[in-house]
């Protein structure tokens, strides 16, 4: 069986309490159940990053990272793949900026990580790389012989062709990611978006649907949703709720019924729109002033980039004008926080409400949609209210489904969500739970695995998983192919 190797900017390790995002979890499920090695970022910046990964072993993990000089980070994270990309990808053209130093700061960093990681490499590994911050790293490790399988999931959306065109290096994007031998994407519309960037008849669609011929090479494409680990969610879930921090949360609404959202904060998630929204709905349905409260958990992120300073700004001056206008001496509509919570606690949240607002103007997958279901108690289950943006929409036909744009439909969501029968609850929270446990973390790792390796992955079972502490010579590179071309 070979090593499976992850790869992602940032890896699961650092800071023990934090709560890892989507990306972080699946990987880390992954790599315990298989056993292997996560490399990736420190989280550190430092103006000698030492010539060597720093490597810790934890059960049958092995997390290596590298840092970062401070500059090449900032043009790299801060610049190109959260300036450039992020917008792009998810469809902000208006968001997006351009420089070439960042650029070339994106690609000198996937170079590094290369070289870093070809040290730790053996021929037999299987490697694993996650996400837009590395799209080109696949060729870089070709270009350092290395010549195993390599696989690349994106989890974010793929931009139809028209939006992703923007780019001036377009065609570098693209070419980069016909260098893998397997590409996964969350739905069939990225998937259909990425085709839509390979050209014909350099680049086509074998006779085999999930084969796409390019530069004489043959690249695997599929779809592969992320998902999440039902029982644990559930176990977590029930056991929080006897928690004090979960207790103390649902003690002090005082009976009232709880809204809840759970998102980084990014302009992305729709947090403006929703908030707009929930004041919508408390003026055109009065009855529920004084009677519900909405959470909002909305960890900060990414606060060196203008927008989500920015976004940041709006959403204080929003929560702040809403609650002026209507909060009572003993009410406050909205609790809105920055802060990050364990994923044991943030589970004990979701299961305590009645309503989970997942409403992002785009979104990759949204696991917190997952989550949420998974973490409900199925006799009394809570309503989701889902965007049809969020890659989890096709799966969750059990939610109600509202355009985040559209305050009036979701206003009208959350009155129909909070006085939903029992019986309506259950059975769409039936549906949901069935999707969920169809696509679950185990099934996407599994099927992604397979197809890259030929190899079955068989569950561990839960208790005889480690790694779970994690909460708590080389040559030079050759220089780049010619670009293929890609409209
Ligand atoms: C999204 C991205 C991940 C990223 C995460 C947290 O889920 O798909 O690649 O790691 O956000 O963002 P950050 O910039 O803090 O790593």
């Amino acid at each position: 069986m070979r090593r499976l190797v992850c790869v992602s900017n940032r890896i699961s390790l650092p800071r023990r309490g934090a709560a890892p995002g989507g990306l972080a979890v699946g990987v880390l499920a992954a790599l315990q159940n298989t056993g292997g090695m996560w490399f990736g970022w420190s989280g550190e910046t430092a103006e000698v990053p030492s010539a060597e990964p720093e490597v810790l072993v934890r059960g049958n993990v092995r997390f290596a990272t590298i840092d970062l000089k401070p500059a090449e980070f900032d043009a790299y994270y801060n610049g190109y793949c959260n300036s450039t990309l992020w917008p792009l990808f998810h469809y902000f053209p208006d968001r997006f900026t351009h420089e070439e130093a960042q650029h070339d700061a994106y690609y000198a960093v996937n170079e590094q990580f290369a070289r870093q990681l070809a040290k730790l490499l053996k021929p037999d590994d299987a490697v694993w790389i996650h996400d837009y911050q590395l799209i080109p790293l696949g060729r870089c490790l070709r270009q350092l012989n290395f010549h195993g399988p390599i696989g690349f999931f994106l989890h974010i959306p793929f931009p139809h062709r028209q939006v992703l065109r923007v780019l001036p290096s377009y065609a570098e994007l693209v070419r980069d990611l016909c260098q893998y031998d397997l590409l996964g994407f969350q739905t069939d519309d990225d998937l259909r978006s990425f085709l839509s960037c390979v050209e014909q008849p350099e680049a086509r669609l074998s006779g085999q649907k999930d084969l796409v011929e390019t530069g004489g090479r043959s690249v695997r494409v599929g779809v592969y949703p992320i998902g999440v680990d039902v029982d644990a969610i559930s176990a977590a879930a029930a056991a929080a709720v006897s928690q004090d921090k979960v207790q103390r949360m649902t003690a002090s609404l005082l009976g009232r019924k709880l809204i809840i959202g759970v998102d980084r904060l990014d302009y992305s998630k729709g947090l403006t729109e929703r908030f707009a929204a929930f004041e919508q709905f408390l003026e055109s349905f009065p009855d529920n002033q004084g009677r519900v409260t909405f959470l909002q958990i909305a960890p900060l992120s990414r606060g060196d980039v203008n927008a989500y300073s920015e976004i940041r700004h709006a959403l204080e001056a929003s929560a702040g004008r809403l609650n002026g206008h209507f909060a009572e001496a003993d009410w406050t509509p909205i609790r809105y926080l920055n802060r990050n919570y364990t994923h044991a606690t943030l589970m004990g949240f979701l299961r305590a409400a009645q309503v989970a607002l997942v409403t992002p103007v785009r979104d990759g997958m949204n696991l917190v949609a997952k989550e949420f279901v998974a973490a409900q108690d199925p006799d009394d289950p809570g309503v989701l209210i889902l965007s049809p943006l969020a890659g989890a929409a096709p799966e969750l036909t059990g939610a109600l489904q509202v355009n985040p744009y559209d305050k009036r439909a979701t206003a009208l969501a959350l009155q129909t969500a909070l006085n939903m029968p029992l019986a309506e609850r259950r059975a769409r929270h039936e549906q949901m739970l069935g999707a969920v446990r169809e696509h679950d973390i185990h099934n996407w790792y599994g099927r992604f695995v397979h197809d890259l390796t030929g190899e079955i992955i068989r569950r561990r079972p839960m208790e005889a998983r480690d790694g779970g502490d994690v909460r708590d010579t080389v040559p030079q590179l050759m220089p780049r192919p010619k670009l293929l071309s890609a409209r």
